[in-house]
């Protein structure tokens, strides 16, 4: 057979050897084939030692062309494999027919939205939000508010000292204070979810840390029954339905008469349930006339102003209106708990 055939034959070969490849490894396998260093042009090269020197020059160019045309095919044939690959495996990875991700959508903290509630009501009364430090002097925490020196209160084993004397704030009725050396009555101020600080061991109701709803209204002619009207609003407000309220007394050295403040369950309307563990009644914090000592400490004259004030837990609200059983839930980031809102 003479050269001019076999280079004919040996194109042919490569092109249907091209129409049959179909993966990665065939591919290679052709390659190696025809251009590998013991392939089929190279065996055709060695064959042009036997020629004369024309015979040589006009193979040698006739060979090398072959060799490239070879080459440019699998190329070709390279470029449209990957091709067809990246778009079966795209396809392959997105199918149309799965039904959706079901993505889970934030909430709010169910201690952010008995805040929120609260904001509004307040809003509502015209009263002005106020916030104030965590970290508390002596004066505002204890004195100012008429606590005594010896008051249980303030002994080291119910309230966090800082080296510096001061202390994490027990409550938020320093507040008051801080309020009322700044502004002249009338004032009607509220602070809403402030962090307060105790060293109480935790239970189902009980956390070293947690948060007040603390108001102060100064103003002249106030009595009890503005206070009274003031927590019956809120209580409508944050039920969404009318409660009554109810005051048992109660000592609190900053005011006088001072109050239990309770309400009238709003889930059995008082008829006895598991929330109000059947008495018809809930606590919820304590309130009453501000002292008189208290007005004269902000340099109010207590012969002019009256002033009352509440300090209730916002977790024990919150977990009265949304029926949560266990203090410990709002801090510890359960999903499980959280989703329910
Ligand atoms: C006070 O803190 C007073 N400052 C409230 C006050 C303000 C009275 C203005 C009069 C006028 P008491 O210590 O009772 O009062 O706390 C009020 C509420 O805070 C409690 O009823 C309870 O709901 C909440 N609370 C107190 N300690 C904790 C605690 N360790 N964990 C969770 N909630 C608490």
């Amino acid at each position: 057979m003479d050269l001019d055939e076999t280079i004919q034959q040996l194109q042919q070969q490569c092109d249907e050897a091209l129409l049959a490849v179909s993966t990665p490894q065939d591919m290679e396998e052709v390659q190696i084939r025809f251009l590998g260093r013991k392939g089929l042009i190279r065996e055709l090269f060695s064959k042009l030692g036997a020629l004369s020197d024309s015979e040589k020059r006009h193979y040698g160019e006739a060979i090398n062309q072959l060799k490239n045309t070879i080459e440019s095919k699998i190329n070709q044939k390279n470029e449209s494999l990957l091709a067809t690959s990246q778009t079966s495996s795209a396809s392959q990875s997105f199918d149309y027919s799965l039904p959706g991700f079901p993505y889970s959508i934030g909430k709010k903290h169910p201690f952010t939205l008995i805040c929120e509630e609260l904001y509004r009501i307040f809003r509502s009364m015209n009263f002005m939000v106020v916030e104030d430090r965590e970290i508390e002097d002596e004066y505002h925490n204890f004195d100012a508010l008429n606590i005594p020196k010896w008051h249980p209160s303030r002994k080291r084993n119910d309230t966090f000292f800082l080296t510096d004397g001061s202390v994490l704030r027990t409550h938020t009725s320093p507040v008051e204070i801080r309020t009322m050396e700044q502004l002249t009555p009338p004032i009607r101020m509220v602070t809403i979810g402030g962090r307060c600080y105790r060293r109480d061991a935790s239970d189902a109701t009980h956390s070293a840390v947690f948060h007040q709803i603390e108001g102060l209204v100064v103003e002249e002619n106030i009595n009890f029954c503005h206070l009274s009207a003031i927590l019956s609003e809120m209580m409508k407000g944050v039920f969404g339905k009318p409660v009554e309220v109810r005051f048992v007394p109660s000592y609190f050295p900053f005011v006088e008469p001072g109050a239990e403040t309770l309400i009238s369950c709003p889930f059995c309307k008082s008829n006895g349930c598991s929330v109000c563990k059947n008495s018809g009644w809930i606590e919820l914090g304590g309130s009453g006339m501000t002292h008189p000592q208290v007005l004269r400490n902000v340099n109010i004259d207590p012969t002019k102003y009256q002033g009352f004030a509440f300090g209730w837990g916002v977790e024990r609200l919150a977990m009265i209106k949304y029926g949560i059983d266990d203090i410990r839930l709002f801090f510890e980031n359960n999903l499980s708990f959280l989703e329910q809102f």
